[in-house]
């Protein structure tokens, strides 16, 4: 049964499945916001490091969360093949959320209740907005739990490893291999699904969509097929 267009959409799933992808382009085609929370806890890594902030120090981590500015801001004009651009205390960050120093310890980071807590504040002020097309781990259970439509995106850990060394490539990182890439989204979402607070998993009433084997547009075309008043072009 087609749904009307709904006003705020959840998108979850593990790593590199394809949820940012499919989020930023069906924002773009309903004319919604979009929100990449994993940017946000990337970004949080981030500062850390900077500030020789050991991740498992959980009170240091705490306060730099309460303290650091973040801001995920929509494309403008830029030709690097970024997908938004995420600001750290008004600093572009957005390349150095993808080094693989962060991707080692962002799990970590992102485990704290307290570091979640303001997350999640952040988050919902954004989703108040309306519009809004949200991306995470735990976006329909914690974040947006009355989101009218929740998708959770996957597909096999060998697919998502294979996706993200394209990436890589596409960014001029040749030195990324194919094992260490798989080993890396295995250990995090492990450690993502079995944390004790707000842990990755589909909510009850979500639809999911297994992308293995499939091509983006195919996924989209499912997507839009739910919706009865589907945009006939891109509104941004
Ligand atoms: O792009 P990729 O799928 O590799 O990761 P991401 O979406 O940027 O998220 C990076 C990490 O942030 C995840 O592995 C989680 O540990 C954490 N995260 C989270 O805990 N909750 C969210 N809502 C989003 C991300």
């Amino acid at each position: 049964m087609p749904m009307p267009l709904p006003d705020t959409i959840a998108i979850d799933g593990p790593a590199a499945s394809g949820k940012t992808t499919v989020g930023l382009l069906l924002a773009r085609r309903l004319g919604y916001l979009c929100l990449d929370t994993g940017s946000m806890y990337r970004a949080l890594t981030l500062a850390a490091i900077r500030r020789h902030v050991r991740p498992d120090d959980e009170a240091g981590i705490v306060r730099l969360a309460h303290e650091c500015d973040l801001d995920v801001m929509p494309l403008a004009g830029e030709t690097d093949g970024r997908l938004y651009t995420v600001l750290l205390d008004g600093e572009d960050v957005t390349w150095e959320l993808r080094l693989p120093v962060v991707d080692a310890y962002v799990s970590q980071v992102s485990t704290y209740p307290e570091v979640r807590a303001e997350m999640v504040r952040r988050q919902r002020a954004f989703g108040r907005r309306g519009g809004v097309v949200m991306i995470g781990r735990d976006i329909g259970t914690v974040v947006l739990p009355e989101a009218a439509l929740k998708l959770y995106v996957t597909a096999s850990a060998e697919e998502r490893a294979q996706r993200r060394l394209v990436d890589r490539r596409r960014q001029g990182h040749y030195d990324d291999d194919y094992e260490t890439i798989l080993a890396d989204v295995v250990r995090r979402d492990h450690h993502d699904s079995s944390r004790q607070h707000s842990p990755m998993r589909p909510a009850a009433d979500a639809l999911q969509i297994d992308t293995t084997g499939r091509t983006v547009e195919e996924v989209m075309d499912q997507i839009m097929a739910l919706f009865n008043g589907i945009p006939s072009q891109e509104r941004a």
